[in-house]
This record gives C-alpha cells, sequence and structure tokens, in this order.
C-alpha cells in the first residue's frame, strides 16, 4: 500500500521502495517539511525490508534546492538533525542499501546535492544540474564535498563559482549521471536497475562495497554540517532576497567593504 506524507509519497515495487518528492508547485524545494518526511520514507522502507531504494520527484523538476524561505527564516544557523538536510545527504551515503535516484528537469543547489548521494543517478533527457548556492551568498556544503570525489576539483570548483547549467550528455561524460532515458521511463528504469541489482548480490557484500567505497573518500561530515555558517549573514540575506523579491543580486557593497579594509 502506498504511504502518502504531506509532501512525499511512499510505496514498494517488489522489493524497492520507491520515495517520490511531491512538491512541483514549488519545484520539490527541499523544506523542512519535505526533509524531515523523507527521513521518515527511509524508515518506513527499512521496516518494509525494502532491498534498495529509489528517490524521484514529481513535476517538471527533481528538485529546487534548500527552500528560500526557510533559508531566510535562518535555517542554516538553527540547524535542527531532523530537517538538516546535509543530516539527510549523510544518511543516504551512510545507507546500507543501495540508492538510485531518478532525475528529470532541474536538480539545482540541494537537489543536485540529493543527486549526489545516491549511488547511481538515472536521468531524463531533460535533467540538468547547477549548483547556484554561491551566486546567492550561501554554499553548497554538502555539495563541497562530495562533487569533487566524482568529478575532480577543478571542474568542481568552476561549477561552484559559476553556477552553470551541466545537462545530461556532459553529466554522463563526468561521471554524474549512470544511465539517460525518456522521461516517462526514468522510474521504471531505477525500480528495474534496483531489483536487477539484489538479485545479482547479497545484502552483506553490497553494503560493504558501498561503505568502503565511501570510507575510502573520507567526508569531514562535521565541517559539512558546520561549514554554512562560514559565509556572512549580509552577503546571504541579500542572494535570497534578491530571489525572493525577483531582482538582481546586489553584492557592491560587500566588494567595496573589502576594499577599505586593505
Ligand atoms: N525555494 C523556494 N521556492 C522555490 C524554490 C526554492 N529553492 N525554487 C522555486 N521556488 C518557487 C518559485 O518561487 C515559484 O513560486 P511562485 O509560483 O510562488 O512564484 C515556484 O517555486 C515555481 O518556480 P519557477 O521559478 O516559477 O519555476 P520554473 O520551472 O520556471 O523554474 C527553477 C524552476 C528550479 C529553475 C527555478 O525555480 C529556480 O531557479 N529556483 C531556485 C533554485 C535555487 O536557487 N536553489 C538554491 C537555493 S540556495
Amino acid at each position: 500500500m502506498p504511504t502518502n506524507f504531506s509532501k512525499v509519497l511512499f510505496e514498494m515495487r517488489g522489493d524497492i521502495a520507491v520515495i517520490t518528492l511531491n512538491d512541483p508547485d514549488r519545484r520539490n524545494a527541499l523544506s523542512r517539511q519535505i526533509v524531515s518526511e523523507v527521513s521518515s520514507a527511509l524508515e518506513l522502507s527499512a521496516s518494509a525490508a525494502a532491498r534498495a531504494i529509489v528517490i524521484a520527484a514529481n513535476g517538471p523538476a527533481f528538485c529546487a534546492g534548500a527552500n528560500i524561505d526557510d533559508l531566510k527564516d535562518g535555517w542554516m544557523e538553527r540547524t535542527d538533525p531532523l530537517t538538516d538536510p546535509a543530516l539527510l545527504f549523510r544518511r543516504l551515503v551512510e545507507e546500507p542499501r543501495v540508492v538510485i535516484a531518478a532525475v528529470q528537469g532541474a536538480a539545482l543547489g540541494g537537489g543536485f546535492e540529493l543527486s549526489l548521494s545516491c549511488d547511481l543517478v538515472v536521468a531524463a533527457e531533460s535533467a540538468w544540474f547547477a549548483l547556484p548556492e554561491v551566486s546567492r551568498g550561501v554554499i553548497p556544503n554538502t555539495g563541497l564535498a562530495l562533487l569533487q570525489r566524482i568529478v575532480g576539483s577543478r571542474v568542481a570548483l568552476e561549477l561552484i563559482a559559476s553556477g552553470r547549467r551541466v545537462g545530461n550528455e556532459e553529466g554522463v561524460s563526468r561521471g554524474l549521471i549512470n544511465a539517460v532515458v525518456a522521461r516517462e521511463a526514468v522510474v521504471d528504469k531505477a525500480v528495474a536497475w534496483a531489483h536487477e541489482l539484489v538479485a545479482k548480490a547479497p545484502p552483506g557484500a553490497l553494503s560493504a562495497a558501498k561503505r568502503h567505497l565511501h570510507a575510502h573518500a573520507g567526508y569531514d561530515w562535521t565541517r559539512v554540517q558546520q561549514s554554512v555558517t562560514d559565509v556572512p549573514r549580509a552577503e546571504w540575506q541579500e542572494g535570497l532576497d534578491a530571489f525572493t523579491e525577483k531582482r538582481d543580486t546586489d553584492f557592491e557593497p560587500f566588494w567595496r567593504a573589502l576594499a577599505n579594509q586593505s
């Protein structure tokens, strides 16, 4: 039986749990509520004895990143273990079962980080990825840890500093995407692939392979969580206000203040 949370859907397809972000009007932006509902769905998947997990999304975009209203409300300064996206991403990385992202449309900011936290990515032709955080005065804290392992540090810095879009062809060539399929096939492909993987391998070997792969990467999760507070409040307030007020950012005063200090 499918279980519907408020903004997240959960269902078992055979042995595979499918967790679907379901707030298409807000482009599935990661609000406090969505983050906590995905965590609850992960718990459900364990009690349902799911052998692998697919993370999908409804609507034109996979996920538009952190919910900007929650960010403006001081989310980064008062993190709560139940709603901190970085802890959700860590949980997915440390999850013993294989997690496959099924991505369509934009995977922006935290949406890109969500895909990076999954083990494998199946993407629709419409999929594109970008990290607009720095241009909004925040940093993609989990992306800083996970992205460079996949694309290398130069390309990671370029993507983080520029916020430019990566489409599906570049995504495949940079190792961000494992397979590209038609939009209507993206979830089915991810579920079929998950079934294939769990049919061919026992749980202990799969989870040990995943655990040690990440252990060799040596992520510093304490740094990931704390690093968001390293950006001055005034900078992110300007970046996020500009988004909600639908205007260009004005970071010039910060550059001038820096010049006056020297
Ligand atoms: N947080 C809160 N609300 C968001 C959001 C976010 N991250 N992303 C989108 N929304 C809202 C929009 O404000 C809009 O609300 P409205 O209907 O009340 O105006 C609604 O979702 C639809 O977004 P819209 O921009 O009209 O959709 P689109 O399909 O034209 O574009 C995106 C989709 C994802 C490309 C675009 O919404 C976008 O760039 N979002 C911001 C992403 C971002 O900067 N994330 C990082 C945050 S640090």
